[in-house]
């Protein structure tokens, strides 16, 4: 049997998975995503697929880390982003490699293959607004959170909530207070909205999933307080550190139950944990777990690859019945 992770040979995290499934006699097949910018050979012939000139037909087990999307090219002069001057051809390029790939997930899907985690949420294609939907109705606590590109309706969202945080929809940059200065230039929100929420005090714990196994959870630990946790200069340079949380039964089951309606089987969840509140912040579907893996010996990877390697022998057994 072999499994398939769409990633970069690159990855330590697909590197690792790659290893830990070898440990339990299954090999992999590295995807590249970008195999397509390198010219790599990959042909939909009829009902096969063939990656690199070898059929992928038998795999039914994937790790999704990274797949391509659709991107203008730029590049850095001085202090500007500007376009390449064929961009037009290159964006409309990527557009054809992303819609290959994501046929490629697509077909695997209606196939029945385990695909951690499904196409409509991998790697980074996440959607916040309707995550918070899902942690909301599956009885989790979330921040009171607007979602708008209305400068009026955000100065009325800080005169009610007063301590307001805000950040991007689809995340990628960090969290920032809602001050004077970008009170004054909330026009600029208004072709783009942005999230507002409540700033929600607390330690930043981090949940990882795999399936219904909570196989790690930690508070992540900076030297300074920070708004976000990533403006810390330790965490940036790879020294934060971990400790170990010891989750309610409760709040166990809200994780699971958030994966779920995310069609997630793989998530590292953020949650804000005061007392005995828990906000829940987000769920990443392709989270980086190596660092606490390392430093805490939590087997996540080990989890994973178990967890694709029955998942592909289920989809391999259905077919032959
Ligand atoms: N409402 C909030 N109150 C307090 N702190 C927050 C709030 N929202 C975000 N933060 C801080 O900012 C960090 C990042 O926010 P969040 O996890 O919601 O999205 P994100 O990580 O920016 O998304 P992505 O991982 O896709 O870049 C959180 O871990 C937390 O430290
Ligand atoms: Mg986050």
């Amino acid at each position: 049997m072999r499994i398939g992770i769409f990633g970069a040979s690159t990855d330590l995290q697909g590197q690792s998975l790659a290893r830990e499934a070898k440990a339990l006699g299954v090999d992999s097949v590295i995807i590249e995503s970008d195999a397509l910018d390198q010219g790599l050979p990959l042909s939909f012939d009829d009902g096969s697929i063939f990656y690199r000139r070898q059929c992928m037909d038998d795999l039914r087990g994937f790790f999704l880390r990274f797949i391509p999307l659709p991107h203008v090219p730029t590049l850095q002069r001085d202090d500007e982003i500007v376009l390449y001057d064929d961009w037009y051809v290159n964006y409309m390029q990527s557009r054809e490699r992303a819609s290959v790939f994501l046929s490629w997930l697509l077909k695997l899907q209606h196939q029945g293959a385990m695909l951690v985690n499904p196409p409509h949420a991998a790697s980074v294609l996440q959607f916040k607004p309707f995550q918070l939907h899902a942690l909301r109705s599956s009885g989790a606590r979330v921040p009171r959170t607007l979602i708008s590109n209305d400068p009026e309706r955000v100065r009325a969202f800080h005169a009610e909530v007063k301590d307001v945080i805000y950040k991007p929809v689809m995340g990628g940059a960090i969290t920032q207070r809602l001050g004077e200065e970008a009170l004054a230039s909330l026009d600029a929100i208004t072709r783009s909205p942005v999230t507002f929420q409540e700033c929600v005090p607390g330690d930043d714990l981090r949940v990882m999933l795999v399936g219904d196994e909570i196989v790690s959870s930690v508070a992540i630990v900076t030297p300074e307080q920070h708004l976000d946790f990533r403006a810390d200069p330790a965490y940036k340079s790879g020294e934060a550190t971990y400790r170990e949380v010891k989750l309610p039964a409760a709040v166990e089951e809200q994780c699971r139950k958030a994966a779920r309606l995310c069609g997630l089987h793989f998530a590292g969840i953020d949650i804000k944990h005061q007392g005995d509140q828990y906000v829940f912040l987000e769920l990443n579907s392709s989270p980086m777990y190596y660092d606490v893996e390392y430093k805490l010996g939590h087997a996540i990877t080990a989890a994973l690859a178990r967890y694709i390697i029955e998942g592909a022998r289920r989809a391999e057994a259905s077919e032959k019945r």
